[in-house]
């Protein structure tokens, strides 16, 4: 491994029973607060992804709007917002995805990614795989290649990669316990 890595994993808060009972959050807002720790994340992932060909860094609201698009000014590649609903302005399409209660949506604006774009979700972690899986599903349906998927953490134990099916996932943390 990266000694990076450690340095980026130590930085990231968990705060226990937040939003509720039983759940251990991961609160990367202590992340941003070290310079080195937010700076070696950002490496990280770009020196992965510079020679992908990758021309769209898409990103999640709210928490993958910190994380991409510093990679994507790094790679040379254009940012996409992927955002909560009726916050574009523009003619969008939405994918729905299961929340523990209910659901929610993300949107993107029509014409943001093409069919050639080689594109490069992130965001800050992934749990059960739904809202980046939403996000894979946005660009694919406008043709994009999803080259992979990158985030900071992941809880293994709630298996979100398999929701993903074949895309990969990229990821610099695992957090233990759940
Ligand atoms: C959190 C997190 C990921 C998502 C992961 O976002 O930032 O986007 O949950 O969970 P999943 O893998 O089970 O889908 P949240 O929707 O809480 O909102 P935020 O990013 O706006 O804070
Ligand atoms: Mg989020």
């Amino acid at each position: 491994g990266d000694a990076r890595v450690a340095g980026i994993a130590s930085s990231i808060r968990v705060i226990p029973d937040f939003p509720k009972p039983g759940i251990m959050f991961q609160d990367i807002t202590t992340l941003l607060l070290d310079p080195k720790a937010f700076r070696d994340t950002i490496d990280l992932f770009v020196e992965r992804y510079k020679d992908q060909g990758i021309t769209v860094v898409a990103g999640v609201e709210a928490r993958g709007f910190i994380f991409g698009p510093p990679i994507a000014l790094a790679i040379g590649a254009k940012f996409v917002p992927l955002r909560k609903p009726k916050k574009l302005p523009g003619e969008v399409i939405s994918e729905e995805y299961s929340l523990e209660y209910g659901t929610d949506k993300i949107e993107m604006h029509v014409g943001a990614v093409e069919d050639n774009d080689r594109a490069l979700v992130v965001d800050d972690l992934i749990a059960t795989g739904g809202t980046l899986c939403a996000a894979v599903n946005l660009l694919e349906r406008v043709g994009a290649k999803v080259v992979e998927c990158a985030c900071v953490i992941e809880l293994p134990e709630l298996k979100g990669r398999d929701k993903l099916g074949d895309r990969p996932v990229f990821v610099l943390v695992k957090a233990d316990g759940a």
